[in-house]
């Protein structure tokens, strides 16, 4: 009998190539089966930061395996899941004081969206239930996550599925969408939620951002100045700040969280991707003593009734609170600052190729932004520039025509120009 044959997500079976078995991976290398290596520069879809078949976080979790693999987290906790609460307590804003578990960046992006819409019901404000959500926003592929993400081909053929929400202006500086210059503007961009606000924050529940990066919109960095604002004008009109920091968080930015950057304090935190170092699945979202205290109620319907099977997973846990330690004593923040100097030097390179649109960077996380004849996600220059790549040994899924780079933070500087040269080849050659 023939295996099921494994769809392959975000691919399409009749334009793509055949997957790649890997056998192993060990640092940022992944090695084939059919003895080709390739250099993940892109942390396997944003989640590994400490590096492939990390010795410690491996133990961890064989060791929690032997001990418990998972309990149902309602009426029961154990000690992993309350280590990490401790754990990420030191490092979130103090205001951020309840941890509620699920098991990926989506699903923490709806946890928040439906906490916050809830939020506002137990007190007695059910009409005030709106989202707002930002122009080029990704926040993930689940009904609820994808509505408040922009539109785009991933979401095309779902519109029935979207539910309504509120688009204001990201601050997208090389494509201004209010045709100003990042030099002389004072953040105008953010008039739109402003007016939206002022017209009916009333019936407003939240607004969900990106902080300071928008990732799958085209690794787009904004102001600090932006999400300083947009903060003070929720702030203003009692509407709750969603930040997903499903890809930001744990280091990516060059602070543990993008948050930290602009000294900004959400109400809610999604977090995923990186808390487990990129060894288990997890999602995690944060809140504020007073979200939660509208939950803290006599009456049975102001509780929140929503859970996943595998909440608050104990392998996943333990691979969250080895990779926390992996922070705390390791010198981690200096190898993203290392790789953010690498960064730098070599946009500065790019940036003097006509083809190079814009170049931009924040932290670990940098971009090219190519001049294309269509821009977007489904560029054609999108599969030439995957291949061309991956030819050369290196695994870069652009975005569209936006080329980006986001290792895992043990890449060495010499694999990190490494990286870099295949795509100064690859502008130097396609185009
Ligand atoms: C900012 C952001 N939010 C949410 C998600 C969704 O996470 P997941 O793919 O784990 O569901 C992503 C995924 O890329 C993301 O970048």
């Amino acid at each position: 009998m023939n295996p099921l044959t494994i769809w392959h997500p975000f691919t399409n079976s009749a334009l793509d190539p055949a997957p790649i078995e890997i056998e192993r991976a060990e640092g940022v290398w992944l090695y084939a089966r059919d003895g080709r290596r390739v250099i993940d520069a892109v942390s396997s879809w944003w989640v590994n930061v400490h590096g492939h078949a990390n010795a410690r976080i491996a133990a961890a979790i064989a060791e929690q395996a032997r001990k418990m693999e998972h309990v149902i987290l309602a009426g029961f906790t154990h000690e992993p899941a309350e280590r990490l609460a401790a754990g990420l307590r030191q490092w979130v804003a103090p205001q951020l004081q309840h941890l509620f578990f699920s098991d990926d960046g989506s699903t923490a992006v709806e946890v928040a969206l439906k906490l916050a819409v809830q939020h506002f019901s137990n007190t007695g404000q059910a009409t005030k239930c709106e989202i707002v959500a930002l122009e080029h926003g990704y926040h993930g592929d689940t009904a609820g996550a994808m509505s408040v993400s922009d539109d785009s081909p991933f979401t095309d053929p779902f519109r029935t599925m979207r539910y309504p929400v509120h688009r204001v202006h990201s601050a997208y500086c090389y494509r201004c969408p209010v045709g100003l210059k990042r030099e002389t503007c004072h953040i105008e961009c953010l008039q739109k939620f402003e007016s939206l606000l002022k017209e009916r924050g009333d019936r407003i529940a939240a607004v969900i951002v990106e902080p300071l990066l928008q990732a799958a919109g085209g690794m787009i960095v904004h102001p600090v100045e932006f999400l300083q604002n947009l903060r003070a004008l929720s702030t203003q009109h009692d509407v709750l700040l969603i930040a997903d920091e499903v890809l930001t968080g744990f280091g990516r930015t060059g602070k543990m969280f993008a948050c930290d950057l602009a000294g900004v304090a959400p109400d809610l935190m999604c977090l995923s991707k990186g808390i487990t170092g990129g060894f288990l699945p997890m999602g995690a979202t944060l809140c504020s003593d007073r979200v939660q205290a509208a939950f803290h109620s006599e009456n049975r319907m102001h509780t929140f009734y929503h859970g996943h099977s595998y909440t608050g997973n104990a392998l996943a846990c333990a691979a969250a609170n080895a990779s926390l330690q992996i922070f705390a004593d390791e010198p981690v923040f200096e190898r993203i600052a290392g790789i953010a100097r690498i960064h730098a030097e070599r946009l500065g390179q790019l940036r003097n190729f006509a083809v190079v649109g814009d170049a931009r960077q924040m932290g670990t996380i940098a971009a090219i932004e190519l001049r294309t004849e269509d821009a977007g996600y489904l560029s054609a220059m999108r599969p030439k520039l995957y291949r061309f790549f991956l030819e050369r040994g290196v695994l870069l899924r652009p975005l569209g025509n936006v080329v980006y780079v986001l290792p895992p933070y043990v890449i060495s500087p010499d694999e990190l120009h490494r990286v870099w040269d295949v795509i100064v080849e690859a502008v130097e050659t396609l185009f």
